[in-house]
């Protein structure tokens, strides 16, 4: 059904303009109190089995939606209805900004891909802490924050913009992202070096710790699949160094090896990070190499073409304890969250595992022993 009115309505329609209108709806649809209960009784049922928990929080799921769809949290209610369990915003930036001029999304349909040049287009750091200030939840979700460098902020002074983004928004995180990995915002991606991670994340977490008291918010980066592999290395004995309590494996790529054949050139070379099912096995690749390097020292959170409940079950066994999506929501619709978390009841029911986080991690332990 959903798939019909794809083809025969979004994929006419500009693809950063088919986003609004959709998301419109579900904002729509969440605030009307009947339509809410009942479009989340069917999309977001709970199973007990899979309840879970992640760097000190409670989750009734492991699958959320990953950051870039909800840049300014204006739909968080409307997001958990679809039965995402977490949806991380952002990226927010120190200051406000428009993002780089349209066209900057472009849908691969052949590759089940998507290619992005937004550049961080959001409201601001303060902007969204008023709005996350103001909500008044209706469904019960996690909120991650995401964030990253305002663009005309020089890297040497990239520290002090995470910080006043982390002053302002730390306080309504459920949990806070650094993110040093997009492709899209000029020289960001050099802070995934270490000498320039190190005093970042060290500068972040000293100012969620001074800005929140009474508990303490996990920190988590988020990481590039363009990294060597030494460098993924790198980025995990920070991390276990610095006592980070997350790595999110991946962001977007600037590689075009996934792509098969079958898009139009015009499109797999436009400028920008790819996404959905040509990134799968690079994300998955790196996400096994973080946990055979951190083991339970770090939590992994894996996304990165994860289109079905078999992806996010591969995700687990890897060494993911969360599991995110953005690119085949796009393909696969309202029920693409509720899909996945079914199709994982069904994977763990089946497997030798009593728990969840018994499952996480088992086949890279496995493939070191
Ligand atoms: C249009 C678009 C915008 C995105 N914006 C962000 C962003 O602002 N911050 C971020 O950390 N990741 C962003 N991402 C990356 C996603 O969060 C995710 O890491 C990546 O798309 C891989 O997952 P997927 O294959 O399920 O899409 C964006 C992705 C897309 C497609």
């Amino acid at each position: 059904m959903y798939k019909l009115f794809f083809q025969l309505f979004f994929k006419r329609m500009d693809t950063e303009r088919a986003h609004h209108l959709a998301f419109g709806w579900i904002r729509l649809a969440a605030r009307v109190p009947v339509l809410r209960t009942f479009v989340a009784a069917v999309l977001a049922p709970r199973y007990k089995e899979l309840r879970t928990e992640a760097f000190g929080l409670r989750m009734h799921g492991p699958f959320g939606l990953a950051a870039g769809f909800d840049k300014n949290a204006v739909g968080i209610d409307g997001m958990a209805m679809l039965g995402f369990d977490h949806v991380e915003i952002g990226t927010v930036t120190g200051e406000p900004q428009p993002g780089n001029p349209r066209k900057r999304l472009f849908r691969l349909v052949a590759d089940r891909a998507l290619i992005n040049r937004m550049g961080f287009n959001n409201e601001g750091s303060a902007a969204v802490a008023r709005r996350l200030a103001a909500r008044t939840p209706v469904l019960r979700t996690t909120v991650g924050v995401n964030i990253g460098k305002t663009k005309v902020v020089p890297e040497a002074e990239a520290v002090g913009d995470y910080v006043k983004s982390t002053e302002r928004l730390a306080a309504h995180a459920d949990y806070l992202v650094v993110n040093v990995s997009s492709p899209n915002t000029p020289g960001l991606r050099n802070l995934q070096a270490t000498e320039a991670l190190r005093p970042l994340l060290a500068a972040v977490r000293e100012a969620a710790d001074r800005t929140v008291t009474g508990r303490r918010v996990p920190l988590l980066v988020k990481i590039a699949p363009d990294l060597a592999d030494e460098d993924v290395d790198a980025v995990a004995d920070l991390a276990v160094e610095l006592g980070l309590d997350g790595i999110i494996a991946t962001n977007t790529t600037i590689a075009r090896d996934g792509l098969g054949l079958k898009s139009p050139r015009a499109l797999t070379g436009e400028t920008g990070g790819l996404s959905g099912a040509p990134l799968k096995a690079r994300s998955l690749e790196v996400l096994s190499r973080l946990y055979a390097r951190v083991g339970d020292r770090i939590t992994l959170v894996g996304v990165g073409g994860v289109e079905n409940a078999e992806d996010a079950w591969q995700r687990i066994l890897a060494g993911a304890t969360l599991v995110q999506g953005y690119s085949a929501f796009i393909y696969e619709g309202p029920f693409y969250a509720r899909a996945i978390h079914k199709g994982l009841a069904a994977r763990l029911a089946a497997s030798p595992h009593a728990t969840l986080a018994e499952a996480v991690g088992a086949e890279t332990r496995k493939a070191i022993a």
